[in-house]
């Protein structure tokens, strides 16, 4: 299965998390590529296969700077995502208790509004807890994987 990751980031942990699925997953025979979110715009979702938004939040519950451009284009283009798979890697740190991984859970409300088939439960890395976002994130994208790979050949 292609798998393409999305990342948002401010100062590269989700860029370094999205090397390590890339590597876990291509070790279970997937195709991977990661794009960066600068420059994204919604057609993006044209690609075939699965997509992960692998995003850290920042400011105040925002995403970070690289990914504004892009979610935005997706709020006012509304591109029909009826049948694309979509997995969210969240991190964040609970010390921002108000805001705790709204990064990601924008992003999950936005592909959900647009009818993306959201699989598994959204992970939200905090920075505060003591595990390590790579780790945390290899293991959540194996178990989406498995997840993913017999819907993605049904459709
Ligand atoms: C200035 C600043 C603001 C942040 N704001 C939030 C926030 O509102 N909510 C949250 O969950 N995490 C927040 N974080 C934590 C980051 O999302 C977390 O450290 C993440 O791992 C950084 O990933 P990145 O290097 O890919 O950007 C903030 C971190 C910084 C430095």
């Amino acid at each position: 299965m292609q798998v393409s990751i999305l990342v948002g980031t401010m100062t590269g942990t989700a860029e370094l998390v999205a090397g390590d699925i890339k590597k876990a997953l291509e070790g279970k025979g997937h195709a991977v590529e990661i794009l960066l979110m600068d420059n994204l715009k919604s057609d993006v979702f044209q690609r075939p296969g699965a997509f992960l938004i692998c995003t850290s939040t920042y400011g105040q519950g925002d995403v970070p700077d690289n990914a504004r451009d892009f979610l935005a284009d997706l709020r006012t283009a509304r591109p029909d995502l009826t049948g694309k798979l979509v997995g969210i890697v969240g991190l964040g740190d609970s010390t921002y208790q108000d805001t705790f991984n709204h990064g990601g859970r924008q992003f999950e409300e936005t592909l959900a509004s647009l009818n993306a088939s959201l699989v598994g439960e959204r992970m939200q890395h905090n920075a505060s807890g003591g595990s390590l976002p790579e780790e945390d994130g290899v293991a959540w994208a194996l178990d989406w994987v498995e997840q993913v790979e017999p819907l993605a050949q049904a459709a």
